[in-house]
């Protein structure tokens, strides 16, 4: 087992690549805390887990709220003991061209997929620092390397996170934490299934592989950067993308 006895925090974990994580890093060995702000799935998903016999919670959490980030962080820690790792996955779409972009879909999307991903780890940063370790792991996304067509908002907060997870790898490695990010490619979850079908179609023409990712794919390299294999691997930014940008 690749994460026996360690804790993780997912955020967004209720569904999607979220969810994936989730019953992954269980089978390793993890125990899991699935923080999402949607109530019904992250209970349903934390029930499921439980019955397949993973040490599993669910904790409500509005990620661009930072008292209710630092709320998740004490009540995975009373529940839990500790936090080893935090994956900041937790995220939205609010697509539009760029002159129709509204400023509530702009501060929508930097409020949760920017300025969620500090509050989060901020809130985990004295709990990681008292261990002496810990892996945080930042979901940007290919769009945030190359851009993309009607995502101003989103390529924004996802480049962001890349800058955020690159200064803590050097602020947080003297103190034994890894900091690294995910950019996945379009993966098979509810975000994607907002695209228009004929751009999908184009957008997986793209791709060498031909295909969408799975939310496991990414869920493996979460993995991956989570274990003792990743632990000289730092401030790295891993694309899984089907090859999509080469
Ligand atoms: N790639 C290439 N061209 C695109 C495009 C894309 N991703 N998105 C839109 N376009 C093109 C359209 O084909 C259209 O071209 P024509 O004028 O030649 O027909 C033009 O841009 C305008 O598009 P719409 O007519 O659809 O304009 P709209 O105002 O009605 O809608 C939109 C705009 C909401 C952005 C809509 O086009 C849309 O949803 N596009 C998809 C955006 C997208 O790719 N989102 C990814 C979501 S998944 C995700 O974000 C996960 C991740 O990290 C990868
Ligand atoms: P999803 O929409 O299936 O799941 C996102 C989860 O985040 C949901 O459970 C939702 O309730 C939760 N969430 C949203 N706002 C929240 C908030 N304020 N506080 C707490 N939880 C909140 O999305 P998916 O596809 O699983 O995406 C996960 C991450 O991967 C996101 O950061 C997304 O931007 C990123 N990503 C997704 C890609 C895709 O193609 N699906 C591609 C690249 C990156």
């Amino acid at each position: 087992m690749k994460l026996k006895d360690k804790v993780a925090i997912i955020t967004g974990g209720a569904g999607g690549i979220g969810s994936e994580t989730a019953r992954l890093f269980g089978k390793e060995g993890a125990k899991v805390a699935i923080a999402d702000f949607s109530e019904d799935e992250g209970e349903k998903t934390a029930a499921e887990l439980r019955e397949s016999g993973i040490d599993c919670i669910f904790v409500k959490v509005n990620v661009a709220d930072p008292h209710s980030a630092e709320q998740m962080a004490e009540q995975v820690t009373d529940q839990f003991g500790k936090i080893d790792i935090l994956i900041n996955n937790a995220g939205i779409t609010r697509d539009a061209m760029l002159k129709k972009l509204s400023k509530e879909q702009w501060q929508q999307v930097i409020d949760v997929n920017l300025s969620g991903v500090f509050h989060c780890t901020q809130a985990v940063l004295p709990y990681m620092t008292a261990l002496g370790s810990g892996s945080i792991i930042n979901t940007s996304s290919v769009v945030g390397v190359h851009g993309n067509v009607g995502q101003t908002n989103y390529a924004a907060t996802k480049a962001g996170v890349i800058g955020m997870t690159k200064t803590w790898a050097k602020e947080l490695g003297p103190k034994g934490i890894r900091v690294n990010a995910v950019a996945p490619g379009f993966v098979d979850t509810a975000m994607v299934a907002s695209v228009p079908e004929k751009i999908m179609e184009t957008l997986i023409e793209k791709v060498p592989l031909k295909k969408l990712g799975r939310p496991e794919d990414i869920a493996n390299a979460y993995l991956f950067l989570s274990s003792e294999e990743a632990a000289y691997v730092n401030g790295t930014v891993l694309e899984v993308t089907g090859g999509l940008v080469i």
